[in-house]
């Protein structure tokens, strides 16, 4: 069975959190207290790998793009073509809107080896990295901004 992708409803965002926190390499706690407001204020989009919550894509909209604010697939279910398809499902909601640009930042500590491979999931799939900032004001560390054009 494939991967599935649907709108979240009120009721998934706390199965949502709960990847999050599975992955502490990738999000600190003052993260994760900024992603439980957002799941709620921005729209979460949940992927199902047989039936399973496996993943979750969060969405801000503007009239020129759309920001993927968070993403994440939970920890045994990474590799296995999630992400992919969640940004597959990103990107046809951004067309669907009239909108020709995806952007998102990511963290830019070149020396951290978890998000090298975040990095280079964004980069194979289109992403170009167009600013670096050191340190990013709102986060205290690097930040590296991607974009696709759609
Ligand atoms: C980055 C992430 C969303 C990718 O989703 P995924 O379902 O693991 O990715 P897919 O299976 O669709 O694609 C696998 C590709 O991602 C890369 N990748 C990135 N992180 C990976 C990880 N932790 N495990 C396995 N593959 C990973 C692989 O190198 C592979 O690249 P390739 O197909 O070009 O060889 C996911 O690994 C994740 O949740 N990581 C931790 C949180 C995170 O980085 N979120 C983004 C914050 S900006």
């Amino acid at each position: 069975m494939g991967v599935v992708v649907r709108l979240c409803v009120e009721c998934d965002h706390d199965k949502c959190l709960d990847i999050a926190r599975d992955l502490r390499d990738w999000f600190s706690l003052s993260g994760l207290e900024k992603m439980a407001v957002d799941l709620r204020l921005y729209d979460t989009h949940c992927a199902y790998l047989d039936g399973e919550l496996a993943g979750f894509i969060n969405l801000k909209y503007s009239a020129t793009m759309v920001e993927i604010v968070w993403l994440a697939v939970k920890r045994e279910f990474q590799g296995h073509g999630v992400g992919t398809a969640l940004l597959g499902y990103a990107e046809e909601v951004a067309r669907r809107r009239g909108v020709g640009l995806m952007v998102v930042k990511t963290s830019g500590d070149l020396g951290y080896e978890p998000y090298t491979k975040t990095r280079r999931f964004y980069e194979s799939r289109g992403f170009m990295p167009i600013l670096s900032v050191n340190p990013y004001p709102e986060w205290g560390e690097p930040m590296i901004l991607y974009v696709k054009c759609l």
